[in-house]
């Protein structure tokens, strides 16, 4: 059997790391992970959560199983901290969440979910996409389909083929949004968009299915979720997924979130969170707890919260100085160019309008690595690194040029 294992191809996220790991170059620089980096380079620890950690240590808690379905406080708090106390969806009683390990698992576990229900079911997905999100449900044996979202070679919003393309949405399809901060392009849809695509979603009778991986990096805790928010008050029924791990800095403590918001004259909603814990259970059985406890402390203890909200502003602020940064240190190496994406865009990440050719051309050169879709970690890059980014930019663009003029030469 093992021996199958040989011919394994790894994904293109993992061979990029891989080639990452192997270059022997001094300078070289890493824009994949998905991680937030402070002016020293280091993945900082929140004080709110070393704060929360202590505390829970003073506490001297049990350790023994929770639930399959988790932390129920840390649920209650996260389901309020996307759609707000006074939602209705909240009031109601409309929402049923497992925590999970991490937001990965809530979309792996939310795909299982629907395959139980539904088996092959459709799910829509961006271009470009985040590879993992195609990958949970691809193996829980769901189809995948794609709308165009954003044209990422004149890094440019691509409403009108988004809509054109969910008009082939058939009834019970599900379609995938991000929240806010989308991965890979940093480009979000407004309110008026969010509105539009809850009348299309209701026209067809499509499920959304939306991803918050990024509460609090864009334009600020409140306004991250407010097209959420909006959509969720609209749509009958919906699934969500949240991670904690970037906007609690808590990402190998493994927090998310899995809800599933039922419709209005929902009946029995026992049933549907025995069938999440019976999902989950067969998964993973138990949730690990000490990220998620490490929420709860900080979301129940005022100064805390008040703590944990300021420090996640100043990440929040530190992102929009390097994204102002990257702008115009391109736009001094390419005077042609207009870089102004970069700040019109949310979260750690944007795409640079460049082919896979000329992405690996980049490593090869520049010892620049990034994820596929030429996705750049803006929240990880110091001044030296963008410096090194924008002139390797210009130098492919002044290939390109080359190549184009030799061409038609
Ligand atoms: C859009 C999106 N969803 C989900 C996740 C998974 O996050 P977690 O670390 O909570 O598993 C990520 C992580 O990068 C993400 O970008």
């Amino acid at each position: 059997m093992f021996k199958n294992i040989c011919d394994h191809v790894d994904d293109p996220i993992e061979a990029m790391f891989k080639r990452l790991s192997e270059d022997a170059h001094p300078d070289k620089i890493d824009l994949g992970i998905g991680v937030f980096r402070d002016d020293a380079g280091n993945v900082p620890v929140m004080r709110a959560v070393r704060q929360a950690e202590q505390q829970l240590f003073d506490q001297n808690q049990p350790k023994s199983y929770l639930s399959p379905l988790g932390n129920a406080d840390y649920c209650a708090d996260l389901e309020v901290l996307a759609l707000g106390a006074d939602h209705p969806v909240v009031k109601q009683g409309r929402i049923v969440s497992a925590q999970t390990p991490g937001a990965g698992s809530a979309l792996r576990a939310g795909a299982e979910f629907v395959q139980k229900l539904s088996p092959g079911s459709v799910v829509w997905v961006s271009t470009p996409v985040w590879g993992h999100q195609v990958e949970f449900f691809e193996k829980a044996g769901l189809k995948i389909r794609s709308y165009r979202y954003y044209d990422k070679l004149n890094c440019s919003s691509d409403f009108a083929g988004m809509v054109e393309d969910l008009q082939q949405m058939q009834a019970n399809d599900l379609l995938l949004l991000h929240g806010c901060c989308h991965n890979p392009t940093g480009h979000d849809l407004d309110l008026d968009q969010w509105n539009e695509i809850a009348d299309l979603v209701i026209e067809k009778g499509v499920i959304p299915f939306v991803d918050v991986a990024y509460q609090g990096f864009g334009a600020g805790i409140e306004a991250d979720v407010a097209g959420l928010k909006l959509f969720a008050n609209r749509v009958p029924q919906m699934l969500l997924t949240v991670s904690s791990s970037k906007s609690f800095g808590i990402y190998r403590e493994r927090a998310g979130l899995l809800s599933v918001i039922l419709p209005a004259d929902a009946k029995d909603i026992g049933s549907v969170r025995r069938s999440l814990r019976d999902t989950v259970r067969q998964l993973y059985f138990m949730a690990p707890n000490h990220g998620a406890a490490i929420v709860h402390e900080i979301m129940s203890t005022p100064e805390l919260t008040t703590l944990w909200r300021d420090e996640l502003d100043a990440t929040r602020a530190h992102i929009i100085k390097m994204r102002s940064k990257l702008r115009k240190t391109i736009e001094a190496a390419n005077p042609d160019f207009d870089a102004s994406f970069l700040e019109s865009q949310n979260g750690m990440f944007s795409c640079l309008p460049i082919s896979d050719e000329e992405q690996l051309l980049m490593e090869r050169e520049f010892h620049i690595y990034m994820l596929p879709n030429a996705r750049v970690n803006v929240a990880a890059m110091n001044d030296a690194q963008s410096k090194t980014l924008a002139d390797a930019f210009a130098y492919i663009r002044a290939q390109r040029l080359a190549e184009t003029q030799q061409a038609s030469a």
